[in-house]
């Protein structure tokens, strides 16, 4: 057992902490995927369901993410070390560690694609858009190793020097400036899409109800658990640095209603762009839909040249604040664990993630080994291809489960419920929290995890 630090670093506030962590969970998750995924699924019924993921799901697991980080006041190796004499769970501890290398190495390549597209969006507004062939210019910029690498690098950079700035110093303050901004800019471009012809249509797709399918269920489960930061010990971090007089489940419905509600304005303001549009095949149903179809889309409205850049520098405000908390989990474990200093694990356990990154960023095309290795098999190509199906479909989930055991069944109660008790109103039913985490979660993530067994694949 680890003694917690005696001079651990907390949030400044409790205000701080929910922007850092609301940071951690709005992202490409909720700009980049959520509105191609909820395109594919037909609209109104997938949002429904993911409605209720994030409510059943998502937000019990965020609690008890947060109750082991605050009660241990640990990392996520070291804290289920701290609450139980089974050693054993520190395994889903390091797992978590291990979805950090992963995911934060693909995420870093396509965070930095968010700023080549800023960069050319501003060349467009002010040299004019001249109906680039978007798919080919996609095809040739990420097949270019150079770019690639480059526009990676910088992302790691800023990434690797905020978290070594520390808790307050750098992650609270860079979410306390961004977020604000970044939701401003929302609240503008949704405005903007209230007056365009498409925006009727938007609302009717996203807000009615129309058909159902099961995959569609267990793509907006799992996607419940990227978008809020859950499964790798993100929150158990981020917990850690929370002061006891806070309230957790208080703090953590905001979060949830923040990534919520984010996501679906990050929705209503793609799909008022692509139902504005007459020519509708003109938009490739693809996942690089951001950056193949938008940026025409954009130029075919008025104010385009004004909006795009806009867009993108907040895409990629929302991608800084992630992959932050993904490298803080790791450097927070080799802090808490092994005594480093914070700048030299930030840099170190950054390089290395950025070495792995280099893979991932050329293996879109660049180099053609790295670009079609398939260790599995046809569930996923290349490197970048491996990392995002190995954590989305397998290390996510299972750490996931493993978190909703340990607090709903190996935790003491009595230490569940004195981290819950400075709860007010709605939130003081320990019993309906209790119920979710020992018996809804735990059977929700088992159906994630049997139907990637027979082969369903979510990415
Ligand atoms: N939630 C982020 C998004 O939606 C991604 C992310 C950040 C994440 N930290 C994480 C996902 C930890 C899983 C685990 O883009």
């Amino acid at each position: 057992m680890t003694a917690p630090a005696p001079t651990r670093e907390h949030w400044g506030s409790r205000f701080g902490f929910i922007l850092a962590a609301a940071g951690s969970a709005i992202g490409l998750g909720n700009i980049w995927k959520f509105p191609y995924i909820t395109y594919e699924n037909g609209g109104g019924s997938f949002v429904l369901i993911y409605l209720a993921c994030i409510a059943l799901v998502g937000f019990p697991i965020m609690i008890s993410e947060i109750i082991i980080g605050r009660r241990s006041q640990q990392s996520t190796v070291s804290g289920f070390l701290a609450l139980s004499k089974n050693k054993w769970w520190a395994l889903v501890g390091a797992l978590g560690i291990a979805s950090g290398f992963a995911i934060l190495s693909f995420y870093s390549v396509v965070a930095g694609w968010t700023i080549y597209y800023f960069g050319e969006c501003i060349g467009w507004s002010f040299g004019g858009f001249d109906e680039t062939d978007l798919n080919a210019h996609f095809g040739a910029f990420v097949s270019n190793g150079t770019l690639q690498v480059l526009f990676h690098s910088i992302f790691m950079g800023v990434t690797i020097g905020v978290v070594a700035m520390g808790v307050k110093g750098g992650i609270e303050r860079i979410a306390k400036t961004l977020m604000p901004i970044l939701m401003g800019i929302l609240v503008l471009l949704c405005l903007n899409s209230m007056q365009t012809e498409g925006f009727g249509e938007a609302m009717r797709f996203l807000f009615t109800p129309g058909e159902f399918t099961k995959d569609g269920a267990l793509e907006a489960l799992g996607h419940a658990f990227f978008t809020l930061s859950l499964g790798m010990g993100a929150m158990i971090t981020y917990g850690s640095y929370m002061s006891k007089k806070d309230p957790i489940a208080g703090s953590a419905v905001l979060i949830c209603i923040l990534d919520t509600l984010i996501a679906l304005m990050a929705c209503v303001i793609m799909f008022s762009i692509i139902f504005s549009v007459e020519d509708k095949g003109q938009f490739t149903k693809s996942a690089a839909i951001l950056f193949t179809t938008l940026p025409q889309l954009f130029y075919d409205l008025p104010f385009g040249n004004i909006l795009s850049p806009i867009f993108y520098a907040l895409v990629a405000m929302a991608a800084l604040t992630s992959t932050i908390s993904l490298l803080e989990v790791v450097t927070a474990f080799f802090i808490d664990q092994l005594n480093w200093h914070r700048v030299k694990a930030a840099i170190t356990v950054g390089l290395v993630i950025y070495s792995i990154g280099i893979l991932c960023a050329l293996s879109n095309g660049a180099n053609a080994t790295l670009s079609s290795i398939q260790p599995l098999g046809d569930r996923s190509t290349g490197v970048f291809g491996l990392l995002d199906y190995l954590s989305a479909n397998w290390m996510l989930p299972v750490g996931g489960l493993g978190i909703a055991i340990f607090v709903g069944w190996f935790l003491p109660s009595e230490a569940s419920r004195e981290e819950l008790a400075t709860e007010k109103g709605p939130f003081r039913t320990y019993g309906l929290w209790q119920f979710l985490v020992r018996f809804v979660c735990p059977a929700a993530i088992a159906a994630i995890l049997v139907a990637v067994v027979l082969g369903r694949k979510f990415n």
